[in-house]
């Protein structure tokens, strides 16, 4: 059986360098050129196998000028006949190939592709554009090879529509994603794609952090929000309180103490204490003797939030005893401001979802329940979880995302090791929360730890990353540089574009100039979850996300309501825009 039949019309070239992965070819002629495209698949015979090819992907279109010497006598005017050598210039056609695999007949005689090269071509040997009828044999095999158990059917190959391409569902997610792309390219809807195939699997398990609620809508989600100012003291099983105990030590230093401050260690050290002293009171009120023996600062016990700020004031006016009557104890206003700060933030109603939690919350055992339904995935609609944080304070959106992403993981990490269940967190927005550290506040560098903890350790305890972002620039490059699968979207802007470049693979540089011109939806995907780097038209989804997008000029083009700026004024007052 032939794998591939060639004719003079697919002819390319002769190989003349190769340097392992790449392979220079030359070029027949400036029409043979012609059929030649970034991105192009190509064949390479083998030296003595007949039915075995190597497959590269064109890179690098090269025309250079060359000069041949050549030795002209020409007479001139004056009598002397003159004798030099005139430059001929000439143009050498070339291409730049990467191999990406090889494709051969198993004993069966079955066709087959595998990544793996297992020779380097020959010098002089022949290459052929794939195309027509060898391309669609070949893209068949790749679908058909790319189809097993575990795919996911992304969409289609651009260079052959005909042919479905899959990604390896288990691949795309053991070693974390990225999903990279400028405004509008087709993230969110990418997203959406995986979602619903993956919520047609049995039990899979993917909490979606949702910056803007565009995913609030989908059908087959389970939708949970963190509340905003009008949604306090309202009953709604959406809502999802986070209150103030869940916090760790880190976390709520970075939240209410400025390090600027002169007595900041000293309001550190006070704020610790009392709070130990308030968990403490709450184990040995519920006898829970076990948890009292191992307990530290960092464990999430429920207290009163009244009772340390009760306690930080009693310190900051406390008197002593002296030698010569009543002193200023030793705390004695240096924790006038961070009061202020505390008590502001508490009362603040944008914080409403820390400190305004309805009684029900601060319990012991509620926050069991609110795992369970963050993490909950055998009932009905609970494998796709989405978590709305639109109505999250951007200054400290940081500490309350890597907040869920810590209770999720440590859950995860103290899950019996047999009962553990693979889950994947999708983060949308990732720029916004996960930004590069080089001198950023605290609440941001917390975030980003929580998240560099389960970059590099979370493949051990089954928690996966999809990190979305239009600009990729802006994300952690250590998060980033974990993502093994890259799925790039169009990228207009050149420092993204650097970014993008750096985390795939070096002999790819070619397909990388095809960011810029990507069309919407349409992906390059690289990484052990494609058989070869490929373009890739992404299947919109079914259901589709709202868009975050406003259409200003659509919008100023109708005919518009009466405006109510007092209400507005109002709503800014009382904190509710009900
Ligand atoms: N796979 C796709 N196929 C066709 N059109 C798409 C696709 N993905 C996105 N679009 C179009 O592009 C628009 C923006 O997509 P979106 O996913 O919201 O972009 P992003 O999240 O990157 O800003 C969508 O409203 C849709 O019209
Ligand atoms: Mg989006």
């Amino acid at each position: 059986m032939a794998i591939f039949t060639f004719d003079a019309s697919h002819s390319l070239g002769k190989v003349r360098a190769v340097d392992t992965r790449r392979v220079n070819v030359q070029v027949n002629n400036d029409e043979d050129l012609r059929k030649a495209r970034v991105g192009q698949l190509v064949a390479l015979s083998l030296p003595g196998a007949v039915e075995e090819w190597l497959i590269g992907i064109i890179d690098k279109v090269i025309k250079t000028p060359v000069l041949e010497e050549q030795s002209i006598i020409e007479a001139t005017d004056s009598d002397e006949p003159l004798a030099m050598a005139l430059p001929r210039e000439s143009v050498l056609n070339s291409v730049q190939l990467t191999l990406v695999g090889t494709v051969g007949l198993t004993t069966g005689n079955k066709m087959r592709f595998s990544r793996s090269l297992v020779q380097v071509p020959e010098i002089d040997g022949t290459c052929h554009i794939l195309r027509d009828a060898q391309l669609q044999t070949f893209m068949g095999l790749l679908s058909a090879e790319g189809k097993t158990e575990q795919s996911l059917e992304i969409g289609r190959y651009t260079i052959d529509e005909s042919a479905k391409a899959y990604l390896d569902g288990n691949k795309l997610f053991q070693r974390h994603a990225s999903l990279l792309g400028s405004t509008g390219s087709g993230k969110s809807w990418t997203v959406a794609s995986v979602l619903e195939q993956a919520a047609k699997l049995p039990s899979s398990n993917l909490i979606v952090f949702d910056l803007h609620g565009e995913y609030r809508e989908l059908s087959y989600a389970r939708h949970l929000r963190i509340p905003g100012p009008e949604d306090l003291g309202k009953t709604d099983d959406s809502l999802l309180f986070l209150p103030y105990w869940l916090l760790n030590a880190e976390e709520l230093q970075a939240m209410f103490i400025d390090r600027s401050e002169f007595s900041a260690h000293n309001q550190v050290m006070a704020f610790q204490d009392t709070v130990v002293t308030e968990k403490k009171k709450t184990l040995e009120e519920l006898k829970k003797t076990e948890v009292l023996n191992a307990f530290t600062l960092d464990s999430p016990v429920p207290f009163d939030i009244q009772n340390v700020l009760a306690e930080l004031k009693r310190l900051n006016e406390e008197m002593v005893q002296g030698s010569r009557g009543d002193k200023q104890g030793p705390f004695y206003g240096q924790f006038s401001r961070l009061l202020v700060r505390l008590n502001s933030k508490v009362s603040d109603k944008r914080y409403g979802f820390l400190f305004q939690a309805p009684a029900s919350e601060h319990q012991y055992e509620s926050m069991a329940k609110m795992v369970t339904r963050l993490m909950d995935y055998a009932t009905d609609k609970a494998q796709i979880k989405v978590i709305d944080f639109s109505e999250v304070p951007a200054d400290i959106l940081p500490v309350i995302v890597g907040l869920v992403a810590r209770i999720i993981y440590q859950v995860q990490f103290w899950t019996d090791r047999g009962k553990r269940r693979p889950m994947a967190l999708v983060c949308d927005e990732a720029h916004l929360y996960l930004p590069k550290k080089d001198g950023k506040n605290p609440v941001e560098q917390r975030a980003i730890e929580n998240f560099e903890k389960i970059a590099k350790e979370g493949r051990k305890y089954g928690v996966a990353l999809l990190i979305i972002s239009q600009r990729p620039s802006d994300v952690s490059s250590t998060i980033l540089s974990q993502c093994n699968n890259v799925i790039a979207l169009r990228l207009s802007n050149g420092d993204d574009q650097a970014t993008v470049r750096r985390l795939m693979p070096e002999s790819l540089e070619g397909l990388m100039d095809t960011l810029p011109i990507l069309d919407i939806g349409e992906a390059l995907i690289v990484g052990d979850a494609v058989l070869l780097p490929s373009r890739i038209r992404i299947h919109p989804p079914t259901e589709k996300p709202l868009s975050a997008t406003i259409d200003f000029w659509n919008e100023w083009n109708k005919k518009p309501d009466k405006p109510d700026f007092a209400k507005a004024v109002e709503n800014m007052r009382r904190q509710n825009r009900a």
